[in-house]
């Protein structure tokens, strides 16, 4: 039976595509069809054509209702999608319908030219990390995103912080630059700011700012404001220079155009990260009183806020919303108010800062969460490093360094490596393979796990240091590069499957069943092989990576 299925697999779609209408409606949803009784599909079957329903008893074990057609089975693609794990939807081409199948849902990125530490890095333009679920909000003080991936409080997890740095500097680099409005910056743009009764507000010289600004101040009483109206759509990051008293707070009010929906976000003097009810979204910004720049992308601001809530995403409010409003209580300062598209190096910035604040005296950045990474290896407790959190910290150092020029960042790139050399055992997240190759891993359990991506995450970031050091100094990343990449090169074939890759080794080191890569991480594999193929010219990198992008497309190793 199974060898007539795969024979007839391509006919049987063609037959299944085009033949029954309403079956093709199903498809169209081939995610839930899943979830759908085969039977229901079938019943649906055309009258004028002699197809029978015949039960198809798959390895002896259980039975799915195919239809036989003279010498042909029909198998349903719902069937096929769930044993096979491929994938299939029905496209539109020309007016013409087609059912598209696919082997794996990931995409390879062919990289352009040799990659460049000072350049994108990888394909992270792609990334959207502040709009995971996973993110509960970016916090008012740092700017930085925080993570509820294993554990639902929320705390900075320097990876995440790291990638969504380095995806902001790598869309800085590829997207067009962004609209700026300026709403108000005391000297060129004056606004009419709403004074209540019983409010002030005045334009002073700041000898700290250097510029003029606005001092405000309110009184105890609600109706106590100082406002402003704007009427702001299609762009929603939100920059000024704030200084805040204690109690006071900086209110920006959004407006869905179509339905008549007020949302309030409140950027308050207070240490609470966010708080939210109803319609109301408050972020504490901190409860110094000096000057600050904040920059807040007022979308994600308040669908976070809704997420807290366990509200429905909704889709494209940036569409729907626009910026009607901005209030002043409390007693304090503005300037230099903006509005833009993006702002993507402040982003970076904020997460280079953190990095170098956050950095410990060892070089490194403990994740204060407990991380469960298999069955059969002790949890991870708080406090424990990670390589890739050092590397992509090591990514972002060397960033920020050749944009601002500011050694600091260099050295903390530097301190970022003593880690990598510190034994997982003992605190750091270095292992070695049958010990000889040296591997840094992403999660430094014992006994060791040797994951795979996370590691050439490591290496980049040595690279990247190498590179900023100036390429022709002997340097301890260049060191650890060359080790990193010849123990990569030696162990590579093992996480080939044949018709796709291994995530980590735990077959090896846990004795337990393998952890094959799923689509994505798989295609991470090849982006990254492709990447380094352009800075080592060992063959087998090349091969490797070609091999790999094959196994997307259905190819497979062949058998004897
Ligand atoms: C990238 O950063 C530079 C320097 O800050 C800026 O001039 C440019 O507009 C930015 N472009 C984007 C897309 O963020
Ligand atoms: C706001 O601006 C839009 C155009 O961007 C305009 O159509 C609309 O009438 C304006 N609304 C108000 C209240 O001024
Ligand atoms: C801030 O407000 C709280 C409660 O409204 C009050 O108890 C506190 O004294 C205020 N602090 C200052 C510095 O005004």
């Amino acid at each position: 039976m199974m060898m007539l299925v795969r024979l007839n697999m391509r006919m049987a779609l063609a037959a299944l595509c085009g033949g029954v209408l309403l079956v093709t409606l199903y498809w169209s949803r081939c995610g839930d069809l899943a979830h759908r009784p085969i039977g229901s599909v079938l019943s649906y079957a055309s009258p004028d054509r002699a197809t029978n329903e015949i039960e198809c008893s798959i390895n002896g074990e259980y039975s799915v209702a195919c239809r036989r057609d003279l010498d042909q089975i029909y198998v349903p693609f719902s069937f096929l999608h769930k044993y096979f794990e491929i994938y299939g939807k029905l496209t539109f081409v020309d007016g013409t319908e087609k059912f598209e199948w696919s082997h794996s849902y990931s995409k390879v990125y062919h990289p352009k030219k040799k990659y460049d530490p000072r350049g994108t890095f990888t394909t992270f333009e792609n990334y959207n990390v502040e709009v995971r679920d996973r993110v509960k909000c970016i916090s008012g003080i740092e700017g930085v995103p925080v993570s509820t991936q294993w554990e639902p409080r929320g705390y900075f997890y320097p990876t995440q912080i790291a990638q969504f740095g380095l995806a902001h500097y790598s869309k800085n680099i590829t997207e067009p630059p962004p609209r700026v409005k300026i709403i108000d910056d005391g000297d060129k743009f004056l606004e009419k700011w709403i004074v209540s009764q019983d409010a002030v507000l005045t334009r002073e010289f700041d000898s700290e700012l250097k510029s003029n600004v606005l001092r405000f101040s309110t009184s105890d009483q609600a109706s106590s404001q100082v406002w402003l109206k704007v009427n702001i759509s299609q762009d929603f990051v939100l920059s000024m220079d704030l200084q805040l008293r204690p109690n006071s707070s900086m209110t920006v009010i959004l407006q869905n155009k179509d339905k008549k929906e007020t949302v309030y976000l409140h950027y308050v003097t207070s240490t609470q990260l966010i708080y939210a009810q109803e319609d109301h979204t408050y972020y504490g910004i901190g409860v110094d009183k000096k000057w600050r720049r904040i920059t807040r992308d007022l979308i994600i601001d308040m669908q976070k806020g809704w997420a807290l809530q366990d509200r429905p995403k909704r889709k494209s409010p940036r569409n729907k919303f626009k910026i009607s409003g901005i209030i002043l209580s409390g007693s304090g300062g503005v300037s230099d108010i903006r509005v833009s598209s993006s702002s993507h190096t402040a982003h970076f910035h904020a997460a280079a800062r953190w990095l170098r604040a956050a950095q410990r005296a060892r070089g490194g950045w403990p994740v204060p969460a407990r991380r469960r990474v298999a069955p059969g290896v002790p949890d991870l407790r708080p406090g424990w490093h990670s390589a890739m959190s050092q590397g992509h910290g090591i990514s972002v150092l060397c960033r920020a360094y050749y944009r601002s020029g500011d050694a600091g960042y260099l050295r903390a790139a530097q301190r970022a490596l003593l880690l990598l050399d510190v034994p997982s055992g003992a605190g750091g997240v270095k292992a070695l393979w049958m010990d000889k190759y040296v591997w840094y891993e992403e999660y430094p359990t014992q006994p060791p796990l040797f994951v795979l991506n996370g590691f050439i995450y490591t290496l980049l970031g040595l690279y990247d240091l190498h590179v900023m050091e100036g390429e022709n100094s002997v340097s301890l990343a260049k060191k650890m590069f060359d080790d990193g990449m010849l123990s990569l090169k030696t162990l590579l074939p093992l996480f080939d499957t044949g018709s796709g890759s291994f995530y980590d080794l735990r077959h090896f080191t846990l004795g337990v069943s393998p952890n094959i890569a799923r689509w994505d991480y798989h295609a991470t594999h090849v982006n990254q092989l492709y990447l380094l193929a352009g800075l080592d010219p060992d063959p087998i990198l090349i091969n490797t990576a070609k091999r790999w992008e094959g196994y997307m497309q259905g190819k497979r190793a062949a058998h004897n």
